[in-house]
């Protein structure tokens, strides 16, 4: 998944530097390369290397270069390795025209051949480089861009978000969009491309939501939207997107990932006070329905367990899986009269999304659970749900997870007061949360920095829980695998006897996630099985429970919170000692290696 962007400055202005600026507000999205095309004199200007856009900045003295109109692109790399002639944009053969992509063109062996064939010549190994020579083939027989970039999108297989800059029309910027995030921004002296909406949050919240098949052409003052599939379909309109600039910045602290950790009491009140009031269709398809699933990836999916858990609690039975296994384990036992609860942040998620259009194929109703507006999976849900996260940068998510906890809460009271059963205990305790977060933020702070002074030079770890608790101990080692690039391990604390506890030795980290609920004598016992082993053991429980800090060479007390929430609680520590570990192992949680924040490829 990559970040692309596109600019045009409506009085002539150089736009570089902002386009600089939107490539950094993507670089979340990939940071393997990334490159710019602009006009000078009208020709084309392409500066592209591998490596981050600071250096980059420096290598090509950006602050040099001047133009009105330019496209950009950061990568995560698919199709050819991470090198400055695979970087992104590529051209044609005669350099009048320049391609930024996100996608993969599954069929481009074969175009690449067919170009070849007539005398075209490439210079790297992406998929990218065929969009550029099939608008170079057919301009030669249709003289006229428009046309040219309509045959070439016909001819594309797979999915992609790109955007034009050629020499033969200097004044526009063209697109197209087909299964990969592209957005159109607003303001009164810039008109914006980008692959998501922070590239230009800080200027603009006035967005135009592209759809699949949409293809067509900024320039200065206007825009053309034509729907290639869906002729009859109108131009989709501008939008206010609920989102603040402030939230699209750091705001003062050193890295965007503490920031959403400090953010998430504001981001649970928004979120308590959202989500309720877009059940009402909701609950009726879960009621009805013959079989419910969670789908989801990454941390959504230890959500969507969370999920499982807490519905099974109350009797209502759903089964949570892993997006990109679903069509394998459950897709041909889907029917019209399935439920699929679909949890994305990003809403773009290509497993998931994916997974999606297979049961939908199949009848099932879509309720979809997201945080970003006008997303792809909300537009594909019978019943979406928006979360009140805000953007999220850190490419490790954290505010979201606490949010679809909350959302997941949410459905479950509703869906108990449907059958007019009073949940109201947890409902008060969730309201009461974000204030209780508020006050805990700080002291866990404090201790995740010295634990991770602790563990700071570990290889591995274990992460452990039993019910509810699980899903915390799974989100917590994710987070230190992530960013922290320590291989931690989760197990549901019964499994870790039957096998894993022989990697236990002295001083080897188990964190135990202990909660006061029916498993608590369980993890007493997993932490004495542990002890024995010389397992250096770090146990989160309830404030004030001198049993299991006594047997705890670490104790990090959690205040008193309803069961059926605690994770919101409990899983903030293991987020901050991922932070603070990564950190003092001189990493940068923002962009740990390897990630991106939604992975729209499959
Ligand atoms: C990964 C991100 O690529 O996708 C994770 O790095 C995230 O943080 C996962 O949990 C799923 O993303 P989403 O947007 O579907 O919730």
């Amino acid at each position: 998944m990559c970040g692309i962007a596109g600019l045009i400055s409506k009085h002539k202005a150089n736009i570089v530097t902002r386009l600089i600026r939107m490539l950094k507000n993507l670089e979340y999205r990939g940071y393997d390369s990334c490159g710019i095309a602009i006009l000078s004199d009208n020709s084309l200007e392409v500066h592209k290397s591998k490596g981050k856009i600071d250096a980059f900045a420096v290598k090509y003295n950006i602050d040099s270069l001047s133009s009105y109109i330019g496209i950009a692109h950061t990568r995560w790399a698919t199709h050819g390795a991470v090198t400055d002639w695979n970087a992104h944009p590529h051209t044609d053969c005669t350099n009048n025209i320049a391609v930024v992509h996100n996608g993969i063109i599954e069929n481009y062996l074969e175009l690449k051949e067919w170009l070849i064939s007539r005398g075209h010549k490439f210079t790297s190994e992406t998929d990218t480089e065929v969009i550029p020579h099939l608008v170079e083939e057919f301009l030669i027989e249709t003289k006229n861009i428009k046309q040219a970039l309509q045959n070439t999108v016909r001819k594309l297989q797979g999915t992609y978000a790109f955007v034009m800059l050629t020499t033969y029309d200097s004044n526009r910027l063209y697109f197209a969009k087909y299964g990969q995030p592209l957005i159109i921004g607003l303001s009164d002296d810039y008109i914006y491309l980008a692959s998501d909406i922070p590239a230009f949050l800080e200027w603009t919240n006035k967005a135009i939501i592209l759809r699949d098949g949409d293809i067509g052409y900024i320039e200065p003052n206007s825009w053309t939207i034509e729907n290639i599939f869906r002729p009859d379909l109108s131009p989709p309109v501008p939008v206010d997107i609920p989102w603040s600039p402030q939230q699209a910045k750091k705001g003062g602290y050193p890295h965007f990932m503490l920031k959403e950790i400090f953010e998430q009491p504001d981001a649970l009140t928004r979120t308590i006070m959202m989500v309720p009031k877009q059940l009402k269709g909701v609950i009726p398809l879960l009621r009805n329905a013959s079989e419910i699933y969670i789908i989801a990836a990454g941390t959504s999916y230890y959500a969507s367990l969370y999920g499982q858990y807490l519905f099974a609690k109350y009797g209502i039975k759903t089964t949570s899986v892993i997006s990109s296994e679903f069509i394998s384990i459950a897709g041909n036992l889907v029917d019209k009269d399935t439920v699929i609860l679909a949890v994305s942040q990003s809403g773009e998620t290509f497993d998931t999304l994916n997974a999606v259009k297979y049961v939908k194929q199949r009848g099932a109703k879509i309720i979809g659970l997201v945080n970003v507006i006008e997303s792809s999976l909300m537009r594909m849900s019978h019943r979406p749900i928006v979360m009140g996260a805000g953007p999220e940068i850190g490419v490790a998510a954290t505010k979201t997870f606490l949010c679809q906890v909350a959302s997941l809460a949410l459905i479950l009271t509703e869906y108990l007061k449907n059958e007019g059963k009073n949940h109201e205990e947890m409902l008060n305790e969730l309201k009461d949360s974000p204030q209780k977060l508020k006050e805990f933020l700080p002291i866990a702070d404090r201790i995740a920095r010295d634990l991770a002074q602790k563990i700071k030079d570990v290889q591995s770890a274990f992460y452990l829980g039993r019910g509810l608790g699980f899903p915390i101990a799974l989100e917590g080692a994710l987070k230190m695998k992530e960013i922290a690039y320590i291989h931690a391990e989760s197990y549901p604390a019964g499994e870790s006897k039957h096998g894993p506890i022989a990697l236990v030795e002295k001083n080897f980290p188990v964190i135990e996630v202990v909660l006061k609920d029916e498993n608590y004598d369980n993890m007493v016992t997993s932490i004495e099985e542990m002890k024995s082993r010389n397992g250096f053991i770090i146990s989160l429980h309830e404030k004030g429970d001198e049993k299991i800090r006594s047997i705890s060479n670490v104790s990090i007390q959690i205040p008193h919170i309803h069961i059926d929430i605690s994770p919101i609680l409990y899983i903030v520590p293991l987020q901050l000692l991922a932070y603070h570990t990564s950190v003092l192992r001189g990493h940068n949680p923002d962009r740990p290696r390897n990630l991106a924040k939604s992975v729209t490829v499959a």
